[in-house]
């Protein structure tokens, strides 16, 4: 798998040499400057939940790629009306199998509404499991006991967490959901994007280490390969 970091909590895996782009806030984000909506390739945006720093781009990068959206339910009829009818609506504990892999709805302890106010359904994160491999995008949430369930009955390579603190958790607590998903390589998200999520990137690659964890802190642009 590629995987590319679009800042905040957007990233690009590619996957079975299908493009699939999670939470498109890019425009808005200030460190993405340097990242063009029309260079972002898509062919399924899933979406963790309405708030805006997931879904700035959402509306604009589905017209620009066709891509399908992989969304809640209320998210699915929010879009219709802004004319997006490429969308495949699920709910937590659902799992649909798509041509790059199967995606599951996991539990995200957060809210959920959408930026014109609209109730957008209860916020998700995604287990996405291929042939490739198999990874946890955590979205915005809470650490939660619900995480044990995903380190309970499959193995997961690597994960996406939030660890900026204030609206999700921290780091300290995404350790902790490490020994949870029973997974210890990290991606980080959700954090130094705006005033009330900064950290301090070196303490927290740290304190992953001493846990025996690895943090990886990717730079906005920057393609790994897992
Ligand atoms: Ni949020
Ligand atoms: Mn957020």
């Amino acid at each position: 798998m590629k995987i590319t970091y679009y800042g905040h909590s957007c990233f690009g895996v590619e996957i079975n040499g299908k493009h699939l782009v999670f939470d498109p806030f890019i425009t808005p984000n200030e460190l993405a400057s340097g990242i063009r909506l029309s260079d972002v390739k898509a062919d399924y945006i899933l979406v963790s939940h309405g708030h805006e720093d997931h879904v700035a781009d959402l509306v604009a990068l589905a017209k620009l790629t066709g891509a399908k959206v992989i969304c809640s339910w209320e998210i699915f009829v929010w879009l219709g009306k802004q004319g997006i009818s490429n969308v495949h609506p699920m709910n937590t504990g659902g799992k649909v199998k798509f041509d790059f892999g199967n995606v599951k709805c996991v539990v995200a302890q957060h809210s959920s509404s959408l930026p014109d106010g609209t109730y957008a359904g209860n916020p998700m994160g995604f287990v996405v499991e291929s042939s490739e491999g198999s990874f946890y995008y955590a979205g915005d949430t809470a650490l939660t006991y619900d995480m044990k369930l995903i380190g309970e009955y499959r193995k997961i390579n690597f994960a996406f967490l939030p660890i900026g603190d204030n609206f999700t958790m921290g780091v300290d607590n995404a350790i902790i959901a490490c020994d949870f998903i029973k997974c210890g390589d990290i991606i980080g998200m959700h954090y130094d994007t705006f005033g009330f999520i900064k950290i301090d990137q070196k303490e927290a690659i740290e304190k992953f280490e001493k846990a025996g964890y690895r943090l990886n802190l990717l730079t906005i642009g920057q393609t790994i390969e897992k």
